[in-house]
Protein backbone atom coordinates (compact mmCIF):
# COMPACT_ATOMS: atom_id res chain seq x y z
CA UNK A 1 0.00 0.00 0.00
CA UNK A 2 3.13 2.59 0.57
CA UNK A 3 3.93 2.11 -2.55
CA UNK A 4 2.34 4.88 -5.36
CA UNK A 5 1.84 4.29 -9.02
CA UNK A 6 1.86 7.30 -11.36
CA UNK A 7 -1.12 6.93 -12.82
CA UNK A 8 -3.14 6.45 -9.62
CA UNK A 9 -1.51 9.74 -8.93
CA UNK A 10 -2.02 12.13 -11.14
CA UNK A 11 -4.53 14.49 -8.68
CA UNK A 12 -1.16 14.59 -6.62
CA UNK A 13 1.02 15.77 -8.56
CA UNK A 14 1.63 18.04 -11.70
CA UNK A 15 4.50 18.99 -13.55
CA UNK A 16 6.23 15.30 -12.92
CA UNK A 17 6.81 13.40 -16.30
CA UNK A 18 7.25 9.67 -14.97
CA UNK A 19 7.94 6.08 -16.45
CA UNK A 20 5.29 4.45 -15.91
CA UNK A 21 7.62 1.14 -14.77
CA UNK A 22 9.30 3.44 -12.34
CA UNK A 23 7.64 3.08 -8.60
CA UNK A 24 7.79 6.62 -7.25
CA UNK A 25 7.51 7.11 -3.37
CA UNK A 26 7.81 10.57 -0.89
CA UNK A 27 10.30 9.30 1.12
CA UNK A 28 8.94 7.46 4.28
CA UNK A 29 8.30 4.25 2.81
CA UNK A 30 10.39 1.19 3.39
CA UNK A 31 12.81 0.71 0.84
CA UNK A 32 12.55 4.23 -0.93
CA UNK A 33 15.88 5.42 -2.69
CA UNK A 34 16.34 8.91 -3.57
CA UNK A 35 16.29 8.09 -7.25
CA UNK A 36 12.95 7.73 -7.23
CA UNK A 37 11.66 10.27 -4.88
CA UNK A 38 8.64 12.40 -6.49
CA UNK A 39 9.61 15.60 -4.00
CA UNK A 40 13.14 16.20 -4.21
CA UNK A 41 13.89 16.82 0.27
CA UNK A 42 14.40 20.33 1.20
CA UNK A 43 18.28 21.79 1.54
CA UNK A 44 20.49 23.77 3.65
CA UNK A 45 22.54 26.57 1.93
CA UNK A 46 24.58 27.85 4.98
CA UNK A 47 25.87 26.26 8.61
CA UNK A 48 23.25 27.29 11.13
CA UNK A 49 25.66 27.89 14.08
CA UNK A 50 23.68 26.86 17.09
CA UNK A 51 21.76 24.81 15.97
CA UNK A 52 23.78 22.14 13.36
CA UNK A 53 27.23 21.02 13.92
CA UNK A 54 27.68 19.98 10.46
CA UNK A 55 25.39 21.06 6.87
CA UNK A 56 24.50 17.60 6.74
CA UNK A 57 23.04 16.67 10.27
CA UNK A 58 21.37 20.38 9.23
CA UNK A 59 19.73 19.20 6.23
CA UNK A 60 18.78 16.01 8.52
CA UNK A 61 17.10 18.63 10.94
CA UNK A 62 15.14 20.08 7.97
CA UNK A 63 14.07 16.61 6.87
CA UNK A 64 12.79 15.31 10.35
CA UNK A 65 11.05 18.73 11.17
CA UNK A 66 9.95 20.20 8.10
CA UNK A 67 9.67 17.86 5.12
CA UNK A 68 8.18 13.79 4.40
CA UNK A 69 11.20 13.04 7.52
CA UNK A 70 8.16 14.30 9.73
CA UNK A 71 6.26 11.86 8.13
CA UNK A 72 8.58 9.16 8.51
CA UNK A 73 9.28 10.24 12.37
CA UNK A 74 6.01 9.69 12.92
CA UNK A 75 4.95 6.71 11.60
CA UNK A 76 8.18 4.80 13.49
CA UNK A 77 6.09 6.89 16.69
CA UNK A 78 2.64 4.69 16.17
CA UNK A 79 2.23 2.26 18.92
CA UNK A 80 -0.61 -0.02 20.16
CA UNK A 81 -2.72 1.45 22.65
CA UNK A 82 -5.82 -1.25 23.04
CA UNK A 83 -5.19 -4.30 20.98
CA UNK A 84 -7.96 -7.30 20.99
CA UNK A 85 -6.87 -10.47 23.23
CA UNK A 86 -9.90 -12.27 23.13
CA UNK A 87 -12.07 -14.25 20.32
CA UNK A 88 -15.22 -11.78 20.60
CA UNK A 89 -12.65 -8.72 20.75
CA UNK A 90 -12.98 -6.52 17.81
CA UNK A 91 -11.58 -3.10 18.89
CA UNK A 92 -7.96 -1.45 18.31
CA UNK A 93 -6.34 2.00 18.84
CA UNK A 94 -2.91 3.01 17.95
CA UNK A 95 -1.27 6.59 18.29
CA UNK A 96 1.53 8.25 17.85
CA UNK A 97 3.64 10.15 20.72
CA UNK A 98 1.46 12.56 22.99
CA UNK A 99 -1.59 11.23 21.12
CA UNK A 100 -1.05 13.68 18.00
CA UNK A 101 -2.63 11.28 16.01
CA UNK A 102 -3.91 8.08 16.50
CA UNK A 103 -6.27 5.70 14.36
CA UNK A 104 -8.88 2.49 15.36
CA UNK A 105 -11.63 0.35 14.15
CA UNK A 106 -14.62 -0.18 16.11
CA UNK A 107 -14.50 2.36 18.46
CA UNK A 108 -17.32 3.73 20.78
CA UNK A 109 -18.24 7.17 21.62
CA UNK A 110 -21.45 8.17 23.71
CA UNK A 111 -22.17 12.04 22.37
CA UNK A 112 -25.55 12.22 23.83
CA UNK A 113 -23.83 15.10 27.41
CA UNK A 114 -23.33 17.34 23.71
CA UNK A 115 -27.44 17.39 23.87
CA UNK A 116 -27.61 18.99 27.65
CA UNK A 117 -25.11 21.66 26.55
CA UNK A 118 -26.47 25.04 26.51
CA UNK A 119 -23.72 27.15 24.65
CA UNK A 120 -22.30 25.51 21.50
CA UNK A 121 -18.48 23.91 21.77
CA UNK A 122 -15.05 24.54 20.24
CA UNK A 123 -11.64 24.35 22.04
CA UNK A 124 -12.98 22.59 24.58
CA UNK A 125 -11.60 19.18 26.43
CA UNK A 126 -14.75 17.72 27.83
CA UNK A 127 -17.19 16.59 25.32
CA UNK A 128 -16.00 12.73 26.25
CA UNK A 129 -15.79 11.79 30.10
CA UNK A 130 -14.86 8.98 31.95
CA UNK A 131 -17.15 5.53 30.21
CA UNK A 132 -17.90 7.51 27.04
CA UNK A 133 -14.89 6.17 25.05
CA UNK A 134 -13.97 3.18 24.45
CA UNK A 135 -13.67 -0.26 22.01
CA UNK A 136 -13.72 -4.32 22.59
CA UNK A 137 -10.22 -4.56 23.18
CA UNK A 138 -6.97 -4.87 25.72
CA UNK A 139 -6.15 -0.99 26.85
CA UNK A 140 -2.36 -0.91 27.99
CA UNK A 141 -3.18 1.66 30.55
CA UNK A 142 0.32 2.48 31.71
CA UNK A 143 0.88 3.54 28.21
CA UNK A 144 -1.94 5.27 28.02
CA UNK A 145 -1.23 7.59 30.76
CA UNK A 146 1.92 8.04 29.76
CA UNK A 147 1.19 9.40 26.19
CA UNK A 148 -1.50 11.37 27.32
CA UNK A 149 0.29 14.13 28.53
CA UNK A 150 -0.18 16.91 26.38
CA UNK A 151 -3.86 17.88 27.59
CA UNK A 152 -4.55 20.67 25.02
CA UNK A 153 -7.39 21.30 23.24
CA UNK A 154 -5.47 21.92 20.12
CA UNK A 155 -2.29 20.18 21.19
CA UNK A 156 -2.93 16.20 21.05
CA UNK A 157 -6.49 14.00 21.11
CA UNK A 158 -5.08 13.18 25.05
CA UNK A 159 -8.21 15.33 26.11
CA UNK A 160 -10.60 13.17 24.35
CA UNK A 161 -8.29 9.60 24.37
CA UNK A 162 -7.58 9.72 27.69
CA UNK A 163 -11.25 8.15 29.06
CA UNK A 164 -10.09 4.95 26.54
CA UNK A 165 -11.46 2.19 28.39
CA UNK A 166 -12.07 -1.49 27.47
CA UNK A 167 -16.25 -2.06 26.92
CA UNK A 168 -17.82 -5.21 26.71
CA UNK A 169 -21.55 -5.04 26.08
CA UNK A 170 -22.33 -1.53 24.69
CA UNK A 171 -25.33 -0.08 22.15
CA UNK A 172 -24.45 1.80 19.37
CA UNK A 173 -27.13 4.51 18.11
CA UNK A 174 -25.59 4.42 14.90
CA UNK A 175 -22.95 2.15 13.47
CA UNK A 176 -20.80 4.06 10.85
CA UNK A 177 -19.24 2.01 8.62
CA UNK A 178 -17.47 4.88 6.46
CA UNK A 179 -13.97 6.08 7.25
CA UNK A 180 -13.88 8.98 9.28
CA UNK A 181 -11.45 11.53 10.11
CA UNK A 182 -12.38 13.69 13.02
CA UNK A 183 -10.95 17.14 13.20
CA UNK A 184 -10.11 19.54 16.30
CA UNK A 185 -9.66 22.83 13.46
CA UNK A 186 -7.97 26.04 14.92
CA UNK A 187 -9.73 29.44 13.60
CA UNK A 188 -11.63 29.19 10.49
CA UNK A 189 -11.73 32.01 9.48
CA UNK A 190 -8.40 33.01 9.34
CA UNK A 191 -6.26 32.10 5.79
CA UNK A 192 -3.07 31.25 7.42
CA UNK A 193 -4.61 29.39 10.61
CA UNK A 194 -6.96 27.23 8.75
CA UNK A 195 -4.68 26.14 6.06
CA UNK A 196 -2.72 25.20 9.65
CA UNK A 197 -5.07 22.04 9.70
CA UNK A 198 -5.24 21.35 5.92
CA UNK A 199 -1.73 20.58 6.28
CA UNK A 200 -2.22 18.90 9.15
CA UNK A 201 -4.49 16.85 7.53
CA UNK A 202 -2.05 16.10 4.52
CA UNK A 203 0.60 15.27 6.12
CA UNK A 204 -1.88 12.83 8.41
CA UNK A 205 -2.89 10.66 5.69
CA UNK A 206 0.10 10.41 4.95
CA UNK A 207 1.55 8.86 8.33
CA UNK A 208 -1.81 6.99 7.42
CA UNK A 209 -0.45 5.75 3.95
CA UNK A 210 -3.57 6.12 2.42
CA UNK A 211 -2.25 9.76 0.93
CA UNK A 212 -4.51 10.27 -2.24
CA UNK A 213 -5.84 6.61 -2.41
CA UNK A 214 -9.73 7.61 -1.88
CA UNK A 215 -12.08 10.50 -1.09
CA UNK A 216 -14.57 8.61 0.61
CA UNK A 217 -14.07 9.76 4.25
CA UNK A 218 -16.36 11.75 6.13
CA UNK A 219 -14.94 14.61 7.89
CA UNK A 220 -15.65 15.70 11.28
CA UNK A 221 -15.11 19.02 12.94
CA UNK A 222 -15.09 18.47 16.25
CA UNK A 223 -17.13 21.09 17.28
CA UNK A 224 -21.07 22.32 17.70
CA UNK A 225 -20.70 25.56 16.02
CA UNK A 226 -21.77 24.70 12.15
CA UNK A 227 -18.61 25.05 10.40
CA UNK A 228 -18.36 27.95 7.68
CA UNK A 229 -15.17 29.17 6.34
CA UNK A 230 -14.58 31.04 3.01
CA UNK A 231 -11.45 28.68 2.53
CA UNK A 232 -13.88 25.60 2.91
CA UNK A 233 -13.62 24.24 -0.51
CA UNK A 234 -9.84 23.08 0.28
CA UNK A 235 -11.50 19.85 1.55
CA UNK A 236 -12.52 19.11 -1.97
CA UNK A 237 -9.33 17.48 -2.60
CA UNK A 238 -9.54 15.49 0.70
CA UNK A 239 -13.34 14.33 0.21
CA UNK A 240 -16.34 14.22 -1.43
CA UNK A 241 -18.83 14.15 1.15
CA UNK A 242 -20.20 17.08 2.79
CA UNK A 243 -18.13 17.88 6.01
CA UNK A 244 -20.30 17.60 9.60
CA UNK A 245 -19.61 18.36 12.93
CA UNK A 246 -20.65 16.93 15.66
CA UNK A 247 -23.87 18.99 15.95
CA UNK A 248 -24.88 15.81 13.39
CA UNK A 249 -24.38 13.05 16.06
CA UNK A 250 -24.90 14.92 19.54
CA UNK A 251 -27.53 13.11 20.71
CA UNK A 252 -25.59 9.59 19.61
CA UNK A 253 -23.85 6.74 21.10
CA UNK A 254 -21.86 5.84 17.88
CA UNK A 255 -19.89 3.07 16.99
CA UNK A 256 -16.93 4.39 14.20
CA UNK A 257 -15.68 1.50 12.44
CA UNK A 258 -12.66 2.91 10.92
CA UNK A 259 -11.46 6.68 12.63
CA UNK A 260 -8.65 8.87 11.98
CA UNK A 261 -7.89 11.25 14.38
CA UNK A 262 -5.13 13.31 12.14
CA UNK A 263 -2.27 15.36 13.67
CA UNK A 264 -3.17 18.96 14.99
CA UNK A 265 -2.71 22.56 14.72
CA UNK A 266 -1.23 23.94 17.55
CA UNK A 267 0.92 20.90 18.57
CA UNK A 268 4.27 22.02 20.29
CA UNK A 269 6.93 21.96 17.71
CA UNK A 270 4.04 20.86 15.17
CA UNK A 271 3.51 22.59 11.23
CA UNK A 272 3.55 25.05 10.83
CA UNK A 273 2.39 27.47 13.76
CA UNK A 274 4.88 28.96 15.86
CA UNK A 275 7.40 26.92 15.51
CA UNK A 276 10.89 27.51 15.28
CA UNK A 277 12.67 26.59 11.96
CA UNK A 278 16.15 25.93 11.35
CA UNK A 279 18.00 28.45 9.77
CA UNK A 280 19.33 28.70 6.50
CA UNK A 281 16.91 25.69 4.58
CA UNK A 282 14.61 25.63 2.27
CA UNK A 283 12.07 23.89 -0.36
CA UNK A 284 10.51 21.19 1.55
CA UNK A 285 9.04 18.51 -0.73
CA UNK A 286 6.37 18.04 1.88
CA UNK A 287 4.84 21.91 1.56
CA UNK A 288 4.86 21.26 -2.06
CA UNK A 289 3.47 18.37 -1.97
CA UNK A 290 0.55 20.01 -0.10
CA UNK A 291 0.66 22.52 -2.93
CA UNK A 292 0.36 20.79 -5.47
CA UNK A 293 -2.79 18.17 -3.52
CA UNK A 294 -4.40 20.88 -3.43
CA UNK A 295 -3.73 22.61 -6.49
CA UNK A 296 -4.71 19.47 -8.44
CA UNK A 297 -7.54 18.63 -6.15
CA UNK A 298 -9.13 21.44 -6.97
CA UNK A 299 -8.44 21.45 -10.92
CA UNK A 300 -5.97 24.11 -11.29
CA UNK A 301 -3.78 23.76 -14.50
CA UNK A 302 -0.13 23.37 -14.10
CA UNK A 303 1.91 26.43 -13.42
CA UNK A 304 2.85 28.25 -17.13
CA UNK A 305 5.32 31.28 -17.30
CA UNK A 306 3.56 34.35 -19.46
CA UNK A 307 4.89 36.65 -21.58
CA UNK A 308 5.55 39.16 -18.75
CA UNK A 309 6.52 39.00 -15.54
CA UNK A 310 3.34 39.27 -13.88
CA UNK A 311 2.94 41.43 -10.39
CA UNK A 312 -0.11 40.86 -7.82
CA UNK A 313 -0.47 42.98 -5.11
CA UNK A 314 -2.76 42.32 -2.54
CA UNK A 315 -4.78 45.39 -1.12
CA UNK A 316 -6.46 45.37 2.02
CA UNK A 317 -9.59 46.26 3.05
CA UNK A 318 -9.00 46.21 6.66
CA UNK A 319 -8.47 48.56 9.63
CA UNK A 320 -5.28 48.48 9.75
CA UNK A 321 -2.03 47.61 7.46
CA UNK A 322 -3.74 49.58 4.88
CA UNK A 323 -0.86 50.46 1.64
CA UNK A 324 -1.85 54.34 1.91
CA UNK A 325 0.08 55.09 -1.36
CA UNK A 326 -0.79 52.02 -3.04
CA UNK A 327 -2.01 53.48 -6.10
CA UNK A 328 1.21 55.43 -6.83
CA UNK A 329 2.91 52.29 -6.08
CA UNK A 330 1.09 51.32 -9.07
CA UNK A 331 1.32 53.68 -11.65
CA UNK A 332 4.96 53.33 -11.15
CA UNK A 333 5.42 49.66 -11.45
CA UNK A 334 3.40 49.79 -14.23
CA UNK A 335 6.10 52.27 -15.77
CA UNK A 336 8.54 48.88 -15.92
CA UNK A 337 7.68 47.22 -19.88
CA UNK A 338 8.93 44.02 -18.36
CA UNK A 339 6.00 43.55 -15.65
CA UNK A 340 2.21 43.18 -15.90
CA UNK A 341 0.82 44.82 -12.38
CA UNK A 342 -2.75 43.99 -11.05
CA UNK A 343 -4.34 44.76 -7.71
CA UNK A 344 -6.64 42.54 -6.02
CA UNK A 345 -8.67 42.36 -3.05
CA UNK A 346 -9.48 39.39 -1.92
CA UNK A 347 -12.56 39.27 0.34
CA UNK A 348 -15.59 37.31 0.70
CA UNK A 349 -16.60 38.55 -2.48
CA UNK A 350 -14.17 36.72 -4.50
CA UNK A 351 -14.38 32.54 -3.95
CA UNK A 352 -11.07 31.16 -2.93
CA UNK A 353 -10.92 28.86 -6.38
CA UNK A 354 -10.99 32.23 -8.34
CA UNK A 355 -8.35 33.62 -5.46
CA UNK A 356 -6.20 30.44 -6.67
CA UNK A 357 -6.14 30.63 -9.95
CA UNK A 358 -5.40 34.40 -9.93
CA UNK A 359 -2.27 33.07 -7.54
CA UNK A 360 -0.98 30.75 -9.80
CA UNK A 361 -0.57 33.45 -12.63
CA UNK A 362 1.32 35.44 -10.59
CA UNK A 363 5.54 35.61 -10.66
CA UNK A 364 5.92 38.46 -7.92
CA UNK A 365 3.14 38.74 -4.85
CA UNK A 366 3.24 42.01 -2.92
CA UNK A 367 1.23 42.29 0.30
CA UNK A 368 1.26 43.63 3.68
CA UNK A 369 1.78 41.60 6.64
CA UNK A 370 -1.79 39.54 7.33
CA UNK A 371 -3.39 36.29 6.57
CA UNK A 372 -3.45 36.85 2.46
CA UNK A 373 -0.18 36.20 2.63
CA UNK A 374 -0.90 32.40 3.00
CA UNK A 375 -1.19 32.64 -0.54
CA UNK A 376 2.72 32.37 -1.18
CA UNK A 377 2.04 28.42 -0.79
CA UNK A 378 -0.07 28.08 -3.82
CA UNK A 379 2.31 30.29 -6.05
CA UNK A 380 4.19 28.52 -8.61
CA UNK A 381 7.90 27.68 -7.95
CA UNK A 382 10.05 30.43 -9.67
CA UNK A 383 8.08 33.53 -7.57
CA UNK A 384 9.04 35.49 -5.18
CA UNK A 385 6.71 36.86 -2.59
CA UNK A 386 7.39 40.41 -0.95
CA UNK A 387 6.10 41.05 2.01
CA UNK A 388 6.06 45.15 1.90
CA UNK A 389 6.70 45.42 5.67
CA UNK A 390 6.46 42.51 8.22
CA UNK A 391 5.47 44.54 10.96
CA UNK A 392 8.16 43.25 13.28
CA UNK A 393 6.84 39.59 12.68
CA UNK A 394 9.96 38.71 11.06
CA UNK A 395 9.35 34.57 10.90
CA UNK A 396 5.87 34.27 9.78
CA UNK A 397 5.65 34.42 6.30
CA UNK A 398 9.47 34.02 5.57
CA UNK A 399 9.39 30.55 7.02
CA UNK A 400 6.48 29.78 5.30
CA UNK A 401 7.86 30.92 2.30
CA UNK A 402 11.23 28.93 2.88
CA UNK A 403 8.76 25.74 3.77
CA UNK A 404 7.34 26.16 0.10
CA UNK A 405 10.72 26.82 -1.40
CA UNK A 406 9.85 30.10 -3.05
CA UNK A 407 11.69 33.72 -2.57
CA UNK A 408 11.03 35.99 0.07
CA UNK A 409 11.83 39.53 -0.07
CA UNK A 410 10.79 42.62 2.57
CA UNK A 411 11.44 46.03 3.87
CA UNK A 412 14.90 46.54 5.16
CA UNK A 413 15.02 50.50 4.78
CA UNK A 414 12.96 52.09 8.15
CA UNK A 415 13.83 55.53 6.33
CA UNK A 416 11.85 54.76 3.60
CA UNK A 417 8.50 53.53 5.47
CA UNK A 418 6.29 55.64 6.29
CA UNK A 419 4.18 54.93 9.34
CA UNK A 420 0.68 56.91 9.76
CA UNK A 421 0.88 56.97 13.40
CA UNK A 422 2.59 54.62 16.21
CA UNK A 423 -0.23 52.21 16.18
CA UNK A 424 -2.24 50.82 19.44
CA UNK A 425 -2.66 47.47 20.54
CA UNK A 426 -6.78 47.62 20.73
CA UNK A 427 -6.19 44.87 23.96
CA UNK A 428 -3.41 46.28 25.62
CA UNK A 429 -3.05 49.76 24.30
CA UNK A 430 0.69 49.56 23.90
CA UNK A 431 2.26 50.96 20.40
CA UNK A 432 2.06 48.16 17.65
CA UNK A 433 3.59 47.72 14.40
CA UNK A 434 0.67 46.08 13.25
CA UNK A 435 -2.25 48.01 14.03
CA UNK A 436 -1.88 50.83 11.61
CA UNK A 437 -1.28 52.01 8.18
CA UNK A 438 1.57 52.41 6.33
CA UNK A 439 3.43 54.46 3.30
CA UNK A 440 6.13 53.00 1.06
CA UNK A 441 8.69 55.09 -0.63
CA UNK A 442 7.57 54.46 -4.30
CA UNK A 443 11.27 54.24 -6.21
CA UNK A 444 12.46 51.53 -3.24
CA UNK A 445 9.48 49.75 -4.30
CA UNK A 446 10.71 49.79 -7.73
CA UNK A 447 13.57 48.50 -7.17
CA UNK A 448 12.63 45.71 -4.80
CA UNK A 449 10.23 44.51 -7.50
CA UNK A 450 12.27 44.94 -10.34
CA UNK A 451 15.15 42.17 -8.36
CA UNK A 452 12.14 40.00 -7.63
CA UNK A 453 11.59 40.02 -11.26
CA UNK A 454 15.46 39.28 -12.26
CA UNK A 455 15.39 36.27 -10.02
CA UNK A 456 12.05 35.07 -11.69
CA UNK A 457 13.78 34.98 -14.66
CA UNK A 458 16.75 33.73 -13.33
CA UNK A 459 14.80 30.47 -11.97
CA UNK A 460 15.39 27.66 -13.39
CA UNK A 461 12.24 25.98 -13.53
CA UNK A 462 11.06 29.14 -14.91
CA UNK A 463 13.27 29.03 -17.66
CA UNK A 464 13.07 25.68 -18.36
CA UNK A 465 9.29 26.02 -18.47
CA UNK A 466 9.58 29.18 -20.97
CA UNK A 467 12.05 27.21 -23.35
CA UNK A 468 9.20 23.97 -23.65
CA UNK A 469 6.45 26.27 -24.53
CA UNK A 470 8.99 28.38 -26.82
CA UNK A 471 9.63 25.22 -28.29
CA UNK A 472 6.16 24.28 -28.55
CA UNK A 473 4.92 27.24 -30.48
CA UNK A 474 7.81 26.67 -32.97
CA UNK A 475 6.36 23.15 -33.79
C1 LIG B 1 12.60 -3.96 1.20
O1 LIG B 1 13.77 -4.60 0.78
C2 LIG B 1 14.09 -5.77 1.50
C3 LIG B 1 15.46 -6.29 1.02
O2 LIG B 1 15.56 -6.20 -0.37
C4 LIG B 1 12.98 -6.81 1.30
O3 LIG B 1 13.25 -7.97 2.04
C5 LIG B 1 11.66 -6.21 1.75
O4 LIG B 1 10.58 -7.08 1.48
C6 LIG B 1 11.39 -4.87 1.05
N1 LIG B 1 10.20 -4.24 1.60
C7 LIG B 1 9.24 -3.73 0.84
C8 LIG B 1 8.07 -3.12 1.58
O5 LIG B 1 9.24 -3.76 -0.37
C1 LIG C 1 -21.97 -9.10 28.52
O1 LIG C 1 -22.99 -9.82 27.91
C2 LIG C 1 -22.86 -11.22 28.07
C3 LIG C 1 -23.89 -11.90 27.22
O2 LIG C 1 -25.12 -11.23 27.25
C4 LIG C 1 -22.96 -11.55 29.55
O3 LIG C 1 -22.80 -12.95 29.75
C5 LIG C 1 -21.86 -10.81 30.30
O4 LIG C 1 -21.99 -11.01 31.69
C6 LIG C 1 -21.90 -9.31 30.00
N1 LIG C 1 -20.71 -8.69 30.58
C7 LIG C 1 -20.74 -7.56 31.27
C8 LIG C 1 -19.42 -7.05 31.77
O5 LIG C 1 -21.76 -6.95 31.47
C1 LIG D 1 -6.16 4.99 7.42
O1 LIG D 1 -5.55 3.77 7.21
C2 LIG D 1 -6.36 2.62 7.44
C3 LIG D 1 -5.53 1.39 7.17
O2 LIG D 1 -4.49 1.29 8.01
C4 LIG D 1 -7.55 2.63 6.55
O3 LIG D 1 -8.40 1.55 6.82
C5 LIG D 1 -8.31 3.93 6.73
O4 LIG D 1 -9.38 4.00 5.83
C6 LIG D 1 -7.39 5.11 6.53
N1 LIG D 1 -8.10 6.33 6.83
C7 LIG D 1 -8.20 7.33 5.97
C8 LIG D 1 -8.99 8.50 6.39
O5 LIG D 1 -7.65 7.31 4.88
C1 LIG E 1 -6.00 52.95 8.39
O1 LIG E 1 -6.75 53.25 7.23
C2 LIG E 1 -8.14 52.95 7.31
C3 LIG E 1 -8.76 53.22 5.96
O2 LIG E 1 -8.42 54.49 5.51
C4 LIG E 1 -8.76 53.77 8.42
O3 LIG E 1 -10.13 53.42 8.56
C5 LIG E 1 -8.04 53.49 9.72
O4 LIG E 1 -8.54 54.28 10.74
C6 LIG E 1 -6.56 53.73 9.56
N1 LIG E 1 -5.88 53.29 10.76
C7 LIG E 1 -5.12 54.10 11.49
C8 LIG E 1 -4.48 53.47 12.69
O5 LIG E 1 -4.94 55.25 11.22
Amino acid sequence: MAWLWPLALSVLFSDVIVNASDKLCFGYEENCSDSQLFYPQGTCDNLAVGWAQSLESQNEMFYEFGDFGYVKKRIKEITNICQPVEDKDNGFLECTDHMRFCRGNNIYMDFRGLAKQTHPLRYTMDVLGPGDVGARCQVDDAKLRRISDHISPLQSWGPELRHFQRLENYTCDLTIETPIILMKIDAAVSYYHHFCDFLNLYISLHVNQTIGETKDAQVIIWETYPYSSMFSSAFLPFTDKPVWTLRKIMNKRICFKNVMFPLLPRMIYGLYYNTPLVPHCHASGLFKGFSDFIRNGLGLPSFEPADKIRVTLLSRRTQFRRILNEEEILRDLKENPSLSVKKVSFDREVPFLEQLKIIGNTDILIGMHGSGLTHLLFLPDWAVVFELYNCEDEGCYFDLARLRGIKYVTWKDKEKLFPQDEGKHPSTGKPHAKFTNYSFDVSEVYSIVDEAADWVMRHPSYGRKYSHLQKKDEL
